[in-house]
């Protein structure tokens, strides 16, 4: 496929790049539960009440190729380097295309270059420049969101880049660095330059993650410039899409917390927009892909993968009633068999004791209690 942001059926939706999380098997997974449909049951009537007439009957989602995945960053000096690791993580598998590649960097020679070795290896249908990091191992070396403090330098990298690659460049950015308002003219900065789609987080490199993301000064970036612009931050439940369209008049959404233990947010975004009620996602279509993104967990990392899934054990079943029993175990198992094993009786345990459930697409405020938690080291 050949991806051109500018004629995408819109809305868009993207998977956002999560270090540590959005690997190929977790874009592998997202892709399974995106093709073939929510697979839960459907509950209503809901919030098609409230869906804007705008986006109403939109089936821009349908199909699995509708999906755009970004892949977590990688170091492009490392790239650059030859290190193994970071190679290793730059491979696709066919399941996952369309897939943006995101890289972060500071030099536009290394960034250039890492984007020219990624594309001839692996062949991504784009790319993207991590300028929104805000930890301090990524800003303290001039990488992530310290280029928006050096408008001129990110203007090169992203020229040098577009002179290196032949698929679409995008940025993604935050609102600023202290100031909400400093997004505006660094966009229009990345747009002479040449980038195809910016990406913008509502929040500042100061805000990290904490506060509201603010979709209405993403707007402001969106009507500075003619390229298409995502809007991020705080879109954690699939209703959410249609105040932050509302409110940004984004050409679509990136969704990042929200589609963690939530493969299934693409296609309830789907049902979302074409006035449908939303699918519930029930424990036994819950387990069922707990074993399906473990095995490509493990296919991805061998079989000490069952030790790196437990932080998507995580967010399938935090919040889940019954589940904190089981916590303890989920988390110290370091064999296949016996993670199955604790599903099964999972599984036991909730037909014999049915209850409500209460999950991360229920509960807003648990994505973000969940958040506090993960290491800010691997977050940007
Ligand atoms: C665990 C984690 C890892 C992240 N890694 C990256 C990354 O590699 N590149 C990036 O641009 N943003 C990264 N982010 C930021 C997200 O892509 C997103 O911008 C942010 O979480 C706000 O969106 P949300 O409120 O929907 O989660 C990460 C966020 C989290 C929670």
């Amino acid at each position: 496929m050949i991806l051109d942001w500018k004629t995408l059926p819109r809305p868009i939706a993207a998977l956002s790049p999560m270090a540590d999380m959005t690997d190929s098997a977790f874009c592998r997974a997202v892709r399974a539960v995106t093709s073939h449909g929510s697979g839960g049951s459907a509950v209503g009537p809901q919030t098609a009440r409230n869906a804007s007439e705008h986006w109403r009957g939109e089936t821009a989602l349908t199909g699995p190729d509708r999906v755009i995945v970004f892949r977590e960053m990688v170091s492009s000096e490392a790239v650059v380097r030859g290190n193994d690791k970071t190679l290793g993580m730059t491979e696709i598998h066919p399941d996952e295309r369309p897939l943006v590649q995101q890289i972060f960097g500071s030099d536009p020679h290394t960034m250039s270059e890492a984007a020219r070795i990624i594309e001839a290896e692996d062949h991504p249908e784009g790319f993207d420049i991590n300028m929104g990091c805000p930890v301090y191992k990524i800003v303290h070396n001039f990488n992530g969101a310290a280029l928006m403090k050096e408008p001129k330098l990110a203007s090169d990298i992203v020229k040098k880049m577009k002179a290196a690659i032949s698929v679409p460049l995008s940025v993604k950015i935050r609102l600023g660095w202290s100031e909400k308002t400093d997004c505006v003219e660094f966009a229009k900065v990345l747009e002479d330059a040449g980038a195809n789609l910016l990406t913008v987080h509502g929040r500042t490199k100061c805000q990290g993650y904490a506060g509201a993301a603010d979709w209405e000064m993403i707007g402001r970036v969106k009507a500075a410039v003619s390229i298409p612009v995502l809007c991020n931050g705080d879109i954690h439940q699939a209703e959410k899409v249609l105040p932050a369209l509302e409110q940004s008049h984004c050409d679509g959404v990136l969704i990042a917390r929200g589609a963690l233990g939530n493969p299934w947010i693409f296609s309830q975004i789907e049902e979302v927009l074409s006035g449908k009620p939303r699918t519930i996602i029930r424990l036994e279509e819950r387990v069922r892909m707990v074993r399906l993104h473990l095995a490509l967990h493990c296919e991805q990392y061998g079989p000490r993968g069952v030790v790196t899934f437990r932080k998507h054990l995580s967010w399938y079943f935090k919040g889940l009633p019954g589940a904190k029993k089981f916590r303890d175990r989920l988390h110290t198992t370091s064999t296949m068999e016996d993670l199955h094993l604790i599903l099964n009786e999972m599984l036991t345990c909730h037909s014999e004791e049915p209850k409500a459930t209460k999950n991360l697409s229920e509960d807003p405020s648990l994505a973000l209690r969940m958040t506090e938690k993960i290491s800010c080291a691997s977050a940007s």
